[in-house]
C-alpha cells in the first residue's frame, strides 16, 4: 500500500477565526498546532480528529497558491493529504504510475513534515498532497 491513512483534509479560509468559531466552537475539535509556514505562504492551523486533522489554511496574501484559489473558487475544500513512511519510495511510485507531480522532490511542510503534491490535473481535480511526519 502505498498510502497508511489519510493524514488530513485542507480547508482554504479567508477568515481563521470565524473557521476556528466553527471547527474548535462548534466542532469542538481542539486546536493542536498553528504554525505559518512562508514557503507555503499560509498560515496553517491543524485540528485533531481521532488519528487524523482538518488543516484551516489561511493565505498570507492573494499571490500565494492558497490566496488564488481563494480568488478563484471561494472558501471550501482544498485538498486531501495521504500518509506515508517514506515519501521518496511513494513519490517515486506514483511518477512512475504517470501521475503528474507538482513537486518533483519532497519539500518541508507543517511541524518539519516532508510534503509533496500531486497535479489535480492527474487526479480527477483532487489537489493531493504526501505527507512523512517527523518521526
Ligand atoms: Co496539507
Amino acid at each position: 500500500m502505498l498510502f497508511g491513512r489519510i493524514d488530513h483534509i485542507g480547508v482554504a479560509v479567508e477568515d481563521l477565526d470565524a473557521a476556528m468559531q466553527l471547527y474548535a466552537q462548534r466542532f469542538d475539535m481542539r486546536e493542536q498546532h498553528r504554525e505559518t509556514v512562508e514557503e507555503q505562504g499560509v498560515e496553517a492551523v491543524l485540528l485533531e480528529v481521532g488519528e487524523g486533522h482538518v488543516e484551516l489554511l489561511r493565505p498570507l496574501s492573494g499571490e500565494t497558491a492558497v490566496g488564488k484559489f481563494l480568488a478563484k473558487r471561494g472558501p471550501g475544500l482544498h485538498h486531501v493529504a495521504y500518509q506515508t513512511d517514506d515519501i521518496d519510495s511513494t513519490l517515486r511510485a506514483v511518477r512512475d504510475a504517470g501521475i503528474d507531480l507538482i513537486d518533483q522532490e519532497p519539500r518541508v511542510g507543517i511541524r518539519g513534515s516532508r510534503v509533496a503534491f500531486l497535479h489535480p490535473s492527474s487526479t480527477g481535480g483532487v489537489l493531493t498532497e504526501l505527507v512523512e511526519p517527523v518521526h
